[in-house]
């Protein structure tokens, strides 16, 4: 009884998890879908085995033992322990096989590049032609980061690599797992299916920060797709002010782009529309000028094992000014 409390229990929290951004229970891609919907006929077919296999042990043990001839056994043997369980997972191999290729179909949308960083995701949209093999990222393309906006319906082609360590990349409403590997460039295609904001996350150990290596996947229509790679093409709207001096003077050109500017460090994230996003630090803060404020002043505090050093030294109002110029680039 007590095993059983506490197995429901735990069944219970899993399944109360279903409607979040990021449970594999709620499918919103087709790939997502297709393997819950694989994972709810094997739950199922595990329940009623379970239920034949213990019924069957009280039967022969506790209600009728030892009146069986030795003839029932072996034809119970043979049947339910070689042939029953060879065609169930003949079955579902099958299934599963059968499944395949329509992930392995060809994609009809765009094609966007990732590239798995320590410890942030570097997207790239509109990239054209065949990426480097070294370089994880193909050239050309609207860079932006920790933020992957896909048209609904359509099949994208991602492109994913990383400069350095093995990354792995997973949206659980929508598709993943796919290692992130150097020297090489693995294509995943997703298919989202309802329009919505996703969470993203990094499952293979990378480093000090893994834990915090997430992003978000946002699907919308066609339309909002087209001019969301629009906007994020055009250089920064705000190129001059206090917060933008700090910005070059501290010497964080060196590592972050803003297009429109003389930044254009390729370290760390591309800014140009740092505002326009949801989230900062790959996922970890909500996109607020006091978060982008406690970021520079406080980096390692916030997120341990970053590779960004923190900037407390500098003087409080130079590290607001630049948060607020951040901020104002939508
Ligand atoms: Cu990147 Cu774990």
């Amino acid at each position: 009884k007590v095993a059983l409390f506490i197995t429901s229990g735990f069944s219970l929290s899993a399944l109360s998890s279903c409607t979040s951004p990021q449970s594999t229970l709620a499918g919103a891609g087709l790939e997502a879908s297709q393997v819950e919907h694989l994972f709810w006929i094997m739950l199922v077919g595990a329940v009623v085995i379970w239920f034949i296999t213990i019924g069957l042990s009280i039967y022969a043990t506790k209600v009728r033992p030892g009146r069986h001839s030795e003839k029932t056994g072996t034809r119970l043997i043979v049947w339910g322990g070689a042939v029953f369980p060879t065609v169930v997972l003949t079955a579902l191999l099958v299934y599963g096989l059968a499944l395949m290729p329509e992930f392995r179909a060809e994609a009809d949308g765009p094609m966007i590049a990732v590239s798995g960083e320590r410890f942030w995701f570097r997207v790239a949209y509109d990239v054209e032609g065949e990426p480097g093999v070294v370089k994880s990222l193909p050239p050309g393309g609207v860079e932006s980061a920790n933020e992957i906006w896909l048209p609904v319906g359509r099949r994208t082609e991602l492109l994913l690599g990383s400069p350095d360590v093995v990354h792995s990349f997973w949206v659980p409403s929508i598709a993943g797992k796919m290692d992130m590997i150097p020297g090489r460039v693995n294509r995943l295609v997703v298919e989202p299916t309802k329009e919505g904001v996703f969470n993203g996350v990094c499952t293979e150990f990378c480093g000090d920060a893994h834990g915090q290596m997430g992003f978000r996947v946002i699907v919308v229509s066609e339309e909002a797709y087209a001019a969301y790679v629009e906007a994020q093409n055009k250089p920064a709207d705000v190129t001059s002010g206090p917060g933008h001096d700090a910005f070059m003077q501290n010497g964080c050109d060196a590592c972050h782009a803003v297009r429109g500017t003389e930044a254009n460090g390729a370290v760390g994230p591309d800014l140009t529309h740092l505002g326009s996003r949801l989230t900062i630090a790959a996922g970890l803060l909500e996109n607020t000028p006091e978060n982008v404020a406690e970021f520079i002043r406080a980096t390692e505090h916030v997120k341990q094992g970053v590779e960004m050093p923190s900037y407390g030294i500098l003087p409080d109002e130079e590290i607001i000014a630049i948060a607020a110029w951040l901020e104002q680039l939508k």
